[in-house]
């Protein structure tokens, strides 16, 4: 099994900006109203005082409908590696509380509000493409750019088992021809292995709605 140190996470990157860019095009809102009930659990796992937020691929910001419901005052940066897809986000009724960066998670300075940090860090159906070491590396960036006390919720969705897991890996690093095709979701238990090596705590794990989703929460 070829499982580590085998991803070129810039090519990741490029693969994905290519794929959503042209997904934009052709109406990722109609394929993606189906996962609606993880975009909406994401936003009431949150507390009542969340007023500064990171967004980890907000895309055309479905899930953005529910939090300006909710938190109607706060301030979102919306990280996102398609300027397609934020084309869309810019277009929001609520683009005016949303601050826009294009880059890659891994190449991106996320940045530290009021030089404290964010309240939250969001994510949802965007970070299922990652080797567990690389995993770590993220959920470092995120910790820091909390603030203390603040919370990382990700809903995504998740291999079922190891076995699963290392099948999706292998088949993405065997077809490059495929590319950007190829999800590799990490199963629960890997994802919550690589956020308590970044520094998280009282982590816990839900289903989320759609199937195989798990709406995650993380403590800084
Ligand atoms: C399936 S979409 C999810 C969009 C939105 N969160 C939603 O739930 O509808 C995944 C998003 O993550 C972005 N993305 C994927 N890999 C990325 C990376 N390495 N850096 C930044 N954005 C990335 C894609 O461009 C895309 O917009």
């Amino acid at each position: 099994m070829s499982n580590t140190n085998t991803m070129d996470l810039k090519k990741r990157g490029l693969e994905m900006k290519w794929f959503f860019d042209a997904k934009a095009a052709e109406s990722y809102d109609d394929v993606h109203a189906a996962f609606a009930p993880s975009k909406v659990m994401l936003t009431d796992a949150l507390p009542d005082d969340v007023r500064n937020v990171l967004d980890l691929g907000t895309g055309t910001g479905l899930e953005l409908f529910r939090f300006f419901e909710r938190f109607p005052d706060a301030r979102v940066t919306a990280l996102d590696i398609s300027p397609n897809m934020l084309a869309q986000l810019s277009k929001r009724p609520f683009a005016d509380r949303v601050d826009i960066i294009i880059g890659d998670f891994f190449e991106t300075d996320f940045g530290l509000p009021e030089g404290i940090g964010y309240d939250a860090v969001i994510s949802t159906s965007a970070l299922h493409h990652f080797l567990e070491e690389d995993k770590v590396r993220l959920f470092r960036k995120v910790y820091e750019c909390l603030k203390p006390g603040g919370i990382f919720v990700n809903s995504d969705y998740y291999a079922a088992d190891q076995a699963s897991q290392d099948a999706s890996l292998e088949w993405y690093l065997e077809n490059p021809e495929m590319r950007p095709h190829g999800d590799t979701p990490l199963t629960i238990e890997n994802e919550i292995r690589a956020l308590k090596a970044a520094g998280f705590t009282d982590i816990t794990s839900e289903p989320a709605g759609n199937a195989r989703y798990m709406l995650v929460k993380a403590k800084k």
